[in-house]
């Protein structure tokens, strides 16, 4: 697990959206997991940006995105098929067909879920694996007392999340219940994860993934246990950390003795 501290925002987009397009050139048919939520927002407009101006190759690219609320349609604006096509799928040339996202309106959840699950083992698995971290500490829809073994499956949400997804639904109350997430040990199967915090408000959940127990109570935790993570932060989301000026101080040494 490395902790890598940007000066903004802006800095760490560029410094992920540089880890994607390297990889994508060295392997042109790169298995990406994706996240939605506001905090890869500029990640996703500069992986626009490189597409247009420096002409970054995405017809190869595979996706699978993290989770999807139950009972959305693709057209319905609340729904991630929506975010996705909107942020990131129709500015580049990537095969809409290549692109997974967990079927909101199925009427065989534990089929669909099965499904999702033997797709990404049938791509060869997630290369890099993008996470935002929500308020709870949970990655994708894994929300507290997940199991950190679990597998895509049906999740409950807990009604803090509902609550802080309320603006995009205009209001708590329009917020679904139901989604379908992949698990936390699916994730983990990732070769690489670069989890995205940005912003004082994800502070204290962010010392508790980095810097506390490994426990399903903030299931970002269980990353502690993965062999290749960046938690890329901004100045303010590392702000609670104890050792930030270690992170930062190994960071700008380890260049010394690693190729970049
Ligand atoms: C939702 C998504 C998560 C995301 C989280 C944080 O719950 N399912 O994948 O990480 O929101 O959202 P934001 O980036 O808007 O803070």
């Amino acid at each position: 697990m490395e902790v890598i501290i940007q000066p903004d925002e802006k800095a760490a987009a560029e410094w992920a959206a540089q880890q994607i397009a390297s990889a994508i050139e060295a392997k042109p048919n790169l298995v990406l997991g994706l996240a939605t939520g506001n905090t890869p927002r500029k990640l996703y407009r500069r992986l626009v940006d490189m597409h247009r101006n420096q002409g970054l190759d995405f017809s190869a690219v595979t996706t699978f995105n993290l989770d999807e609320y139950l009972g959305l349609g693709p057209d319905h604006p609340g729904s991630y098929r929506y975010f996705m096509r909107e942020n990131l799928f129709d500015h580049i040339n990537i095969n809409p067909k290549l692109c997974y996202i967990p079927n909101g309106l199925t009427d065989d959840v534990l089929q669909e879920c099965e499904t999702f699950e033997s797709r990404i083992e049938g791509s060869g698995g997630i290369d890099i694996q993008i996470l935002g971290i929500g308020p709870n500490g949970h990655i994708g829809f894994n929300e507290p007392g997940s199991s950190l073994g679990s597998r895509t499956r049906f999740k409950a949400l807990t009604e803090d999340t509902r609550l802080a997804n309320a603006e995009m639904f205009g209001g708590q109350e329009n917020v679904p219940r139901f989604v379908i997430t992949v698990g936390v040990g699916t994730i983990q199967e990732a070769r690489r994860i670069i989890l995205l915090a940005f912003g004082e408000q994800k502070a204290e959940i962010v010392r508790q993934a980095v810097e506390g127990p490994i426990t399903c109570e903030v299931t970002a935790s269980a990353l502690q246990w993965h062999r290749s993570t960046v938690f890329l932060l901004d100045e303010a989301a590392a702000s609670k950390l104890k050792r930030r000026d270690y992170y930062k101080y190994a960071y700008e040494h380890k260049w010394k003795y690693l190729q970049k």
